[in-house]
């Protein structure tokens, strides 16, 4: 039987995404042999460089877990060895017809596979899987496209962009990446939800109160504001990431794990949310600010911003979904550049114990003590990941005081190992064929349905987002948000 080979192509290996995360993660991979036994890879751009110059560009950015580990320099220069570089338009056939020489020459006399990682701009998706579907396509093996978001702009558009990639590709051929269902505790979630008893039951409006999203960023655009203002918050990290994860969280249990199943879940919980309102986001904008004498810069000071933009950096939003298990049950999002902190967390606030046995004003061993707390389930995403539950406990002594104590997981203390980067497991996943953590196209649809109607309301009115200092907790707005549906965020207790 024929050996089987993968080759790698990285379309646009210049660019940031490629030398930050594609290559670091893909050595990765190779330093754990994780890789396949023969593999290949490639680096597509328009740019000239000969194979040595891409593997001077990739070892010295390919800084990753791996750097302080023995023998790193030996096993780089074994992964150097199969990197290659193909120099080609984007938008003609020709180069990808070079590539495909050159690929078909390394897999001499093996079942040749081959994976595109498409990280290029949107507008020349379509052009590169034209020209490579049609002439590098594997001659007897598989052939598959990793697409990175964004998915168009709007529901229209991602609908456009969809039908003509499958004017080229089978829906089984392409890999929709959103790179926080790499997260380990993101893919831990599942595992939490359905393999434990304690919090299975629990997991449906009777118990739950409302479910927090919650990410954040110290930083601000930096550089990248010419994308980001054709974007803003909402498409750049709501309406995927923060979305994707609340589709893990809240749908029903799969027939089993297997990517479609598990898919099939997240469509109908998509489904049944309610399209989001204006009324129910708040908008934000971060504006310079001075602290410690460093000054930090607005939003619209970034160059390639265009000037009075009005494209939010910050949003928090209140979504629904109308089925039995959640109705009722706020899921509040959040999200911001520049802000105090980086974090990304999921906080699940539990209902009251009903009886209020140890309530205020309850005289209990002589003493009387504040309402209690209520439960919090935290997970928190990144950084230093860690899972902690909130519960009420007894201060030790002959009194009767109650105290909010955390019951703790944290990983760092647990698991004495790496945390492999997002990447790692979606390269894999994507080489070994497997789609459970890529987003299938009538999931993409859904989402979009969501979202879309209050981003074209908020564009086409230029909705004013609330100014925010640089390094601040944000917009007081998300505060109203939150407390219109009585709830509390629980990221600033
Ligand atoms: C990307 C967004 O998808 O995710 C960026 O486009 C954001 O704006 C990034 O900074 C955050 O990813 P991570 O893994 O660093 O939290």
């Amino acid at each position: 039987q024929e050996e089987n080979t993968v080759s790698i192509t990285v379309v646009g290996a210049s660019g940031d995404l490629a030398k930050k995360k594609i290559f670091p993660a893909l050595f990765a991979l190779f330093y754990e042999d994780w890789l396949p036994k023969h593999f290949t890879v490639v680096g597509y751009a328009r740019s000239k460089m000969s194979d040595q110059e891409l593997r001077n560009m990739i070892s010295m950015t390919l800084t990753c877990r791996i750097d302080q580990r023995e023998n790193c320099s030996d096993k780089t220069e074994q992964f150097l060895k199969r990197c290659f570089y193909q120099s080609g338009q984007y938008n003609s056939e020709e180069g990808f017809c070079e590539l495909d020489r050159k690929l078909t020459e390394k897999e001499a006399g093996k079942q040749p596979n081959r994976l595109f990682y498409l990280s290029i701009p949107p507008n020349i998706f379509v052009d590169v899987v034209r020209s490579a579907s049609r002439t590098a396509s594997s001659p007897g093996g598989w052939t598959r496209f990793i697409v990175e978001k964004p998915f168009g702009r709007d529901y229209e558009s991602s609908g456009e962009l969809t039908r003509s990639l499958k004017m080229y590709l089978e829906e089984e051929q392409i890999f929709r990446i959103d790179h926080y269902l790499g997260k380990e505790l993101v893919e831990n979630l599942s595992v939490l939800r359905f393999s434990n008893l304690v919090f299975q039951p629990l997991w449906s409006r009777d118990y739950i109160r409302n479910v927090q999203l919650i990410f954040s960023e110290d930083f601000g655009t930096e550089g990248r504001g010419g994308y980001f203002d054709n974007y803003g918050i909402i498409r750049d990290i709501m309406q995927n990431h923060l979305l994707q994860i609340l589709a893990l969280f809240a749908m029903e249990t799969p027939v089993s794990l297997a990517a479609e199943d598990i898919r099939n879940e997240k469509v109908k919980v998509l489904r049944s949310m309610r399209k989001l309102k204006l009324e129910d986001v708040v908008v934000g904008q971060y504006k310079g600010h001075t602290r410690g004498g460093k000054s930090f810069p607005a939003y619209v000071d970034d160059p390639t911003v265009p000037n009075g933009s009005v494209t939010p950096t910050f949003a928090a939003a209140a979504l629904f979904i109308d089925n039995a298990r959640w109705d009722g049950v706020p899921f509040l999002m959040k999200a911001g550049k520049a802000l105090h902190t980086r974090r990304a967390e999921i906080r699940v606030q539990f209902r009251r114990v009903p009886g209020n046995l140890y309530s205020r004003g309850n005289n209990v061993g002589g003493g009387t003590h504040l309402d209690m707390a209520t439960n919090e389930l935290v997970l928190r995403v990144q950084p230093d990941e860690a899972i902690y539950l909130k519960i009420n406990n007894k201060v030790p002594g002959l009194g009767m005081r109650l105290d909010s104590s955390n019951l703790n997981l944290f990983y760092s203390e647990r698991y004495h190992r790496e945390i492999p980067d997002a990447y790692e497991r979606l390269l894999l996943d994507a080489i070994e064929g497997e789609r459970r953590l890529f987003i299938r196209s009538d999931e993409l649809d859904a989402a979009w349905a969501i979202f879309t109607p209050v981003l074209r309301e908020l564009e086409e009115n230029r909705v004013a987002p609330e100014l925010y200092p640089y390094g601040s907790r944000g917009p007081v707005g998300a505060h109203y948000l939150a407390s219109k549906y009585n709830v509390r965020w629980g990221d600033i207790s």
